[in-house]
């Protein structure tokens, strides 16, 4: 399948310049979605996965399915404020400010496999701050699965040696 035909580009969103890639029209088709959710599965089940971890909020329905299709568990990343027992948290630098991320203390065991999962690797400060987050619970972060790379922002060199798998690139 063509996975790219069922983004939908949105030209001058949020701001004049940037081409947002909307994959709620690929949400929207059931047999793209489950399509792509497969096709990611059949990139990563290779790894040895005890646990996927998505941030808020497109990296919940990437990763979400694609640790049931896995048979693995699904761990929240959020946004600063919304996990309600202890955290561990990592401040990012945005465009403009800062924004901070959070997982719970307990939602990694030290020594687990962790694959994070998210819509889209952009400029890689979502993906680098979820590393951290699970490096410090004492997790080991096994690769990083998209939807969608855009490879001209160079996102994966925050990585290190972090393995990326994408669908699609922009
Ligand atoms: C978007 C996207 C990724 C991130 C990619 O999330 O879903 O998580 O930005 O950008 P980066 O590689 O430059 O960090 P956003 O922060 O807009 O949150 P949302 O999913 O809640 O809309």
């Amino acid at each position: 399948m063509d996975f790219n035909q069922h983004i939908r580009v949105i030209p001058d969103f949020p701001k004049p310049g940037i081409s947002f890639k909307d994959i709620t029209t690929l949400l929207g088709n059931g047999p793209a979605y489950r399509e792509a959710i497969d096709a990611l599965k059949k990139q990563v089940e290779h790894l040895k996965i005890d646990l996927i971890a998505g941030p808020e909020a497109r990296g919940f329905v990437v990763g979400a399915p694609l640790a049931y299709a896995l048979g693995v568990g699904f761990v929240p990343i959020r946004k600063s404020g919304k996990l309600p027992y202890k955290t561990v948290e990592v401040e990012y630098d945005l465009e403009y400010g800062t924004d901070c991320l959070a997982m719970h203390i307990d939602a990694v065991q030290p020594g687990q496999n962790v694959l994070i999962a998210d819509d889209l690797l952009a400029t890689g400060g979502t993906i680098a701050t979820s590393v951290d987050l699970v490096h410090q619970l004492g997790g080991n972060v096994v690769g990083a699965a998209f939807l969608i790379e855009l490879e001209e922002l160079n996102g994966r060199s925050r990585l290190n040696d972090v393995e990326v798998f994408h669908l699609i690139k922009g």
